[in-house]
């Protein structure tokens, strides 16, 4: 579970949790980390699981992982970083709801994400992920927006 590690291994870690208004829509996370850079490829991304190097504006999948990078050029020192956006944590477990059968953990980010059924007037309950201060800010990391 390298990509896992990788997540949690963070010093720069920006947590934008968007908030979706519908509880049956996957939710996502988004974090900064330092991309992986190749002596030989500067100013690209090095894309560890597709094994490819990636231009600043792309993204790729993390495929067998749920989950998107895109390669983002900080805007105070022109680092490259990796805007990871994966499922972020699992909801805490409750007997009244199951995962869903409209999960589809083949499909493309965020489609792969876990879907959840409750029983009516039922809410999952996520657990409380803490955003750091002074993360660094990158020029395409666009803010979530509260409503689409
Ligand atoms: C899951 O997603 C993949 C990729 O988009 C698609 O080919 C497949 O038909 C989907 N399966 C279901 C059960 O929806």
């Amino acid at each position: 579970m390298k990509v896992i590690a990788f997540a949690f291994a963070i010093v720069l870690a920006v947590n934008a949790a968007e908030k979706n208004a519908a509880s049956d829509k996957p939710k996502t996370y988004k974090r900064l980390i330092p991309a992986d850079i190749l002596r030989d490829f500067p100013g690209m991304c090095f894309a560890s699981t597709k094994c490819t190097t990636v231009e600043v504006g792309q993204h790729w999948e993390l495929a067998p992982f749920c989950g998107r990078s895109t390669c983002v050029k900080a805007e105070e020192d022109a680092r490259l970083l990796e805007l990871v956006e994966d499922c972020g944590p699992l909801p805490k477990a409750n007997p009244k709801c199951k995962l869903s059968e409209k999960t589809n953990k083949t499909a493309a980010f965020p489609e792969c994400c876990p879907v959840f059924d409750c029983e009516p007037g039922v809410k999952l309950e996520y657990p409380e992920i803490p955003v750091p201060e002074g993360e660094p800010k990158a020029k395409s990391a666009a803010k979530p927006k509260a409503k689409a």
